[in-house]
C-alpha cells in the first residue's frame, strides 16, 4: 500500500499549457474508469473509504482540495492544487477529501470498474483489515 505524488510533464507553448496522460506510461496502470468530482459544496468532506484492491490516480485539474490518507498507522494530509500533479493511491488506504475550493474539479483515473464490493466503508473494519 502506497501513496505517491507523480509530476506530469508540462507541455504547451505561448498559447497555454497541456498535459497528456497515457496508461502504463505516466499513469502506472491500465485505465478502466475515469470519474470527476466537481461543484462540491462548502464544508463537504467525502470519501470515508478504502479499497481492497484498486489503483487510483487523483488529479485536481482545477482548484484545490485536501486528502487525508491513512494506512492504519500513519495519517498524512496532502493538498492537490495543480493540474501538473497526480496523487497515486494503491492498496489499503483510508481516504477522506475536504477543503474543496468552489472551482475544484477532482479527476480520478482507476484501474478497474466501479464495484461496491471493493469498498471498505467502515473505519473499524478497515483497521481490522490492515492490522489483523
Ligand atoms: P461515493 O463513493 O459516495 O463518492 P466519494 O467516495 O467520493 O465520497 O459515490 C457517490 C455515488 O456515486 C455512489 O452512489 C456510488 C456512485 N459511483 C459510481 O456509480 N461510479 C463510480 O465510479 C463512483 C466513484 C461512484
Amino acid at each position: 500500500m502506497t501513496t505517491k505524488i507523480i509530476d506530469f510533464k508540462l507541455l504547451g507553448d505561448d498559447r497555454g499549457s497541456l498535459i497528456a496522460l497515457e496508461e502504463n506510461h505516466n499513469v502506472p496502470f491500465d485505465v478502466k474508469r475515469v470519474y470527476y468530482i466537481f461543484g462540491t459544496k462548502e464544508g463537504v468532506r467525502r470519501g470515508y473509504h478504502a479499497h481492497k484492491n484498486l489503483k487510483q490516480l487523483a488529479i485536481c485539474t482545477s482548484g484545490s482540495c485536501q486528502f487525508l490518507l491513512d494506512d492504519g498507522k500513519i495519517q498524512t494530509h496532502v493538498q492537490l492544487n495543480s493540474p501538473t500533479q497526480g496523487l497515486l493511491i494503491e492498496g489499503l488506504i483510508w481516504r477522506e477529501m475536504y477543503d474543496f475550493t468552489p472551482d475544484c474539479v477532482l479527476m480520478v483515473l482507476a484501474d478497474n470498474y466501479y464495484n461496491e464490493d471493493d469498498y471498505i466503508r467502515d473505519y473499524d473494519e478497515f483497521l481490522k483489515t490492515v492490522n489483523p
